[in-house]
């Protein structure tokens, strides 16, 4: 059995006068690419948030990587749904930048070697020198990933990171995320609000509801990778299972 890397237990959070978990609960395994699937609103960045420490835990437990939150910045990178680079540094130079403000010790042609590595293991390696408004907003995203990765977590935490791409580059990156994955190991926490995202990337989705938010189901997702929703029973069956549970939440009058 794998090891739990990741745990809310019974989370409570308020915003604004607003509940947004009501004792919510869940876990992730070592290993495990974990979606997070849910409604706009429901609380799915408020979740990752409470797990890198930006927010508070008011009620309940969240524990990362065995530690509370706030000491365990070091088991964590953020991808976030827009690349966040400094225009002024190159690509080489944003991957660097993520580790100069981690490992204040380490070499800095270590950190030019390693981050070389990491671009070329997003498919950047010809792209090293570029500056961020040389680059498309497919490759900028694979700059994130690469900085994310520099600082070798053990938990990669992605806000709907694809989002804002188009259909053919965000498809693309997905296929490279499952590499990655495949690959480094990483435990991967990926929030979306997009169904056929979730279908093809999760071993697990959790699908929350409306809030104030619980767990409205968890699906194993076991088909192998990679993935055609078209041509699989299973996945197809899944799907429609998830569209309909998302349009009757989507229909929900708000919580008063
Ligand atoms: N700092 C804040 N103050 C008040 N309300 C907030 C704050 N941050 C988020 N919220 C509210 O919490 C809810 C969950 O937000 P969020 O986690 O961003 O949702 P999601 O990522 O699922 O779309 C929303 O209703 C949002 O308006
Ligand atoms: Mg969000």
């Amino acid at each position: 059995m794998a090891r739990q890397i990741l745990s809310f237990e019974r989370v409570s959070t308020r915003l604004g006068g607003d509940t947004i978990f009501d004792e919510l609960s869940f876990a992730a395994d070592e290993g495990e690419f974990l979606c997070i699937l849910g409604p706009s609103g429901c609380g799915k960045s408020t979740s990752l948030r409470l797990m890198g420490d930006l927010l508070p835990v008011q009620g309940g437990r969240v524990t990362v990587d065995g530690k509370a939150p706030a000491e365990a910045w070091r088991s964590l990178a953020y991808v976030f749904q827009s690349p966040r680079l400094v225009p002024w540094r190159t690509a080489l130079g944003n991957v660097v930048l993520g580790m100069e403000l981690r490992f204040d010790r380490m070499a800095k042609a270590a950190m030019e070697a390693r981050a070389a590595e990491l671009l070329a293991l997003v498919g950047l390696a010809r792209d090293a020198h570029k500056y961020p408004g040389m680059l498309s907003g497919g490759e900028r995203q694979r700059v994130a990933i690469a900085r994310a990765l520099a600082v070798d977590p053990r938990i990669v935490l992605m806000d709907e990171p694809f989002s804002a791409l188009d259909l053919n580059t965000r498809r693309r990156l997905r296929a490279e995320l499952i590499a990655i994955w495949q690959r480094t190991g990483k435990t991967i926490v990926f929030v979306t609000h997009d169904i056929e995202e979730a279908l093809v990337l999760a071993d697990r989705i959790l699908l929350l509801s409306n809030k104030p938010t619980r767990v409205l189901e968890t699906l194993s997702i076991t088909a192998p990778r990679p993935r055609d929703i078209a041509a699989s029973d299973d996945l197809r069956g899944q799907r429609a299972r998830l569209h309909d549970l998302f349009t009757r939440l989507e229909a929900e009058p708000a919580a008063a």
